[in-house]
């Protein structure tokens, strides 16, 4: 029998990718969101655009089998989309309503288990202030102390999926994302994150040039593809354990060195322009002790290998921008 599969979040970044990669297992695919993905037509067998803060919405597109459900919908984007506190009500607001409203639907309609996308914003912003050694193993999230609502969000949401295992049998996955990038990400308007946003000034910049950079650079992250973040997805989606799990790179950088890979790409000699913006914890690296034990497999590309990839389409999305703004 065909297998069959519901992506929330569809026609977003990580939703869009999941899609193509469950046609290419042959699942029969049905796509929800807000809107299309906006980058390239969606391969989902069947596309709902509609909001999922509405519970008639949830209970709808939960109608038939489903033998996958991945719930991937939020209301989210970068740093300075997060941490600037302006959208910090609609951040809790809708995508609580989200999880609240699938996980309701979902159960009440009998489908086995979803899978969650947290986010390693849940992580206790007391240990991640020395760059050099955040602290981000899964056991470290309590006493709970997350940097912003979005964090709060995600760890409350961590545990109502958790709390559906014990008292309803569900066997929901729990992974918690770090920063997650690749081509068909978001990568101007305000929500991009790091990754995308160093391609596109990069890419706007001329050789010689200056190039913006929030805070000193000396802040740290890992920043993980977006194809091994589909493998770890589906990994845990099939497993044994439920999570929450990190599933994230241990290629720890800092934005100083993000900015000199992206420029060394980009065959371009650039000055780095230090400049106030919102800036988040000092430093956050994954640990993939967990992972490796419980799946038997974590993140191995570089760093470099996906900026490669990313780089490409981003240097081509800000190319046509201009082409088109010199046609008009
Ligand atoms: P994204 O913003 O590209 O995709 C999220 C999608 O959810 C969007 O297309 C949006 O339209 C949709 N959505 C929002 N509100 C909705 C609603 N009310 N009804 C229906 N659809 C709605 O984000 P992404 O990068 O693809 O992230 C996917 C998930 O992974 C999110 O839950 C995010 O918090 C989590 N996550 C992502 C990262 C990352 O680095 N990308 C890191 C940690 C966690
Ligand atoms: N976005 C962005 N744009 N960040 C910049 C820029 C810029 O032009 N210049 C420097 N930075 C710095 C930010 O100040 C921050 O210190 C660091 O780069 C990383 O920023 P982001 O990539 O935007 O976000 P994040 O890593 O703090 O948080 C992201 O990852 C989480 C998971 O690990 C967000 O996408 C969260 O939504 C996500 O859950």
């Amino acid at each position: 029998m065909t297998k069959t599969a519901l992506v929330c979040g569809a026609g977003g970044f990580i939703g869009g990718h999941l899609v193509k990669r469950l046609k290419r297992e042959g699942f029969w695919v049905r796509g929800v969101d807000l809107k299309f993905p906006p980058f390239a037509e969606t391969e989902a067998d069947d596309f709902a655009v509609g909001d999922l803060r509405d519970q008639y919405f949830c209970r709808q597109i939960t109608d038939r089998r489903f033998d996958e459900v991945y719930q991937l919908a939020a209301d989210m984007g970068g740093a300075g989309y997060i941490f600037t506190g302006e959208h910090d009500a609609d951040v809790m607001h809708n995508s609580a309503t989200i999880n609240l409203n699938m996980l309701d639907a979902c159960q009440k309609r009998n489908v086995r288990g979803m899978f969650y996308s947290s986010s390693a914003c849940m992580y206790p912003e007391h240990n991640q202030m020395d760059p050099n050694n955040p602290n981000c193993a899964e056991d470290s999230a309590y006493p709970a102390n997350p940097d912003s609502e979005y964090g709060w969000e995600k760890l409350f949401s961590e545990r109502l999926y958790l709390a559906y295992n014990r008292n309803h049998g569900m066997r929901n996955r729990v992974a918690r994302y770090h920063n997650i990038f690749g081509p068909e990400g978001t990568w101007d308007g305000g929500k991009e994150k790091a990754p995308a946003a160093v391609c596109r000034k990069v890419a706007q910049a001329t050789n010689g040039g200056d190039v913006d950079i929030w805070g000193d650079g000396t802040q740290t992250r890992s920043f993980l593809f977006i194809e091994e973040c589909l493998e770890g997805t589906i990994r845990l989606t099939r497993s044994d354990f439920e999570g929450p799990v990190n599933v994230g790179s241990e290629e720890m950088v800092t934005i100083n060195q993000l900015v000199d890979i992206v420029a060394d790409i980009a065959g371009k000699k650039l000055h780095k322009k230090h400049i106030p913006g919102p800036l988040g914890v000092r430093g956050r690296n994954s640990d993939n002790r967990l992972i490796g034990q419980k799946l038997g497999w974590k993140p191995s590309a570089t760093l470099r290998s996906g900026l490669e990839k990313t780089y490409e389409w981003i240097e081509r999305q800000v190319r046509g921008n201009k082409e088109r703004a010199k046609a008009a």
